[in-house]
This record gives structure tokens, C-alpha cells and sequence, in this order.
């Protein structure tokens, strides 16, 4: 008989999940992004979640978490109705569905709250999750994290009745 993987679970942000987020940032970002980011641009990527205002912005957005047997993995944040501020999954689970269960739930929230469309600032590593979601590049962005210039894409989906 084959192995059942355990089944993912959802639920929302506390305040104590602050560090375990944070690790699960810092571990995507250095384990999933080094095709797109050079490692200056890495690091400073990373050490956002060193300050206290990475868990200010997790509690003061609407904050998910995916969990695999009641630990976290992965989570997402919607900034308003209508923005998906982040969404990083733990490099030993990605490819396995943890950022779709995510997504959904976000998208679904949006629709509830009243947006029409989702918008998000992709990362160069998210963008081709987002596309092949049916998100769309509206406009190519160059910010400045610690010091360094990360390039992202301004990317938009329209809500349809089924969100
Ligand atoms: C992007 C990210 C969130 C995807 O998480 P994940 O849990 O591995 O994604 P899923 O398993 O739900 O992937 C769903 C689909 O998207 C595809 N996909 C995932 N990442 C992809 C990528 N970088 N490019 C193209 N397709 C991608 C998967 O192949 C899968 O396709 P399938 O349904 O045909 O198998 C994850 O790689 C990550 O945390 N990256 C680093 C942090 C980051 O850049 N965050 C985004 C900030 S905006």
C-alpha cells in the first residue's frame, strides 16, 4: 500500500507565529529564489523579517497559514481588499500545492471583502505561479530593500463570479 501524504490545513495568523514565519521566509527566499536574485539582493531580501515591522504587517493584514500535521509551511497576506502582500512557502514542501491552497483561500477572501480584482507585486521566482493563475504583468517595478534593488512585477487578476 502507498504512503498518504498528510492532508495541508489552514488557519489564521497569531502573534506568536511571528519567528516561525520568519524562518520560513528567510529559508524560501535563500532556497527558492537563486535563479532570479543574487545573494546581496538575497540577503536583504531576507533580513526584512529581522524587523519589528515584518509582524507588525502580518497582524495588520489578513494572514493565512498552511500547515502540514499542525506545523506551518507556508503562508499569505492580504493587504485591504484587494492586494496579496506576500506569500513564501517552506523550501521542503514547495511543488507539492502548499502556494495554490494558499492563493485560493486569499482569492476567495478578496471576492468576500468587495475587490473586483487581485493585485500583487510578484517576485521574479512567483511570477510564473501568478501567470499560470491568470495573472497579468501590468508593470515592471525596481524598489530598494536595505540597500539593495530587487526588480518585481506589478501583476493583476479580474475576480470572476466563481471567486
Ligand atoms: C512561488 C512559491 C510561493 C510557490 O509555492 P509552491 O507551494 O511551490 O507552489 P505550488 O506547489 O502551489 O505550485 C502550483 C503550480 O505553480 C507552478 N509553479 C510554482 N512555482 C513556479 C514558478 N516559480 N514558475 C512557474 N511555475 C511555478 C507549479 O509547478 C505548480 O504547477 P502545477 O499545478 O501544474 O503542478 C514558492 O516557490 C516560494 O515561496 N518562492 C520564494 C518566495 C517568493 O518569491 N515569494 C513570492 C513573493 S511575491
Amino acid at each position: 500500500m502507498g504512503q498518504t501524504l498528510p492532508k495541508p490545513g489552514l488557519r489564521p495568523f497569531l502573534p506568536d507565529d511571528v519567528p516561525v514565519l520568519a524562518a520560513i521566509f528567510a529559508a524560501s527566499i535563500e532556497e527558492l529564489t537563486g535563479d532570479d536574485y543574487n545573494e546581496a539582493q538575497q540577503q536583504a531580501w531576507m533580513e526584512a523579517a529581522e524587523t519589528e515591522e515584518f509582524g507588525k504587517r502580518l497582524a495588520a493584514d489578513l494572514t493565512l497559514i498552511a500547515t502540514l500535521e499542525g506545523s506551518p509551511v507556508g503562508f499569505a497576506s492580504l493587504q485591504g481588499a484587494d492586494h496579496i502582500r506576500m506569500l513564501y512557502v517552506h523550501p521542503a514542501v514547495s511543488g507539492q500545492g502548499i502556494a495554490t491552497m494558499l492563493v485560493d483561500a486569499l482569492e476567495k477572501l478578496a471576492g468576500g471583502r468587495g475587490a473586483k480584482s487581485l493585485s500583487v507585486d510578484a517576485s521574479d521566482t512567483a511570477q510564473g505561479f501568478f501567470a499560470k493563475r491568470g495573472y497579468v504583468a501590468m508593470q515592471r517595478n525596481s524598489i530598494t530593500v536595505n540597500d539593495e534593488w530587487l526588480a518585481n512585477t506589478t501583476m493583476k487578476k479580474t475576480l470572476g463570479a466563481s471567486q
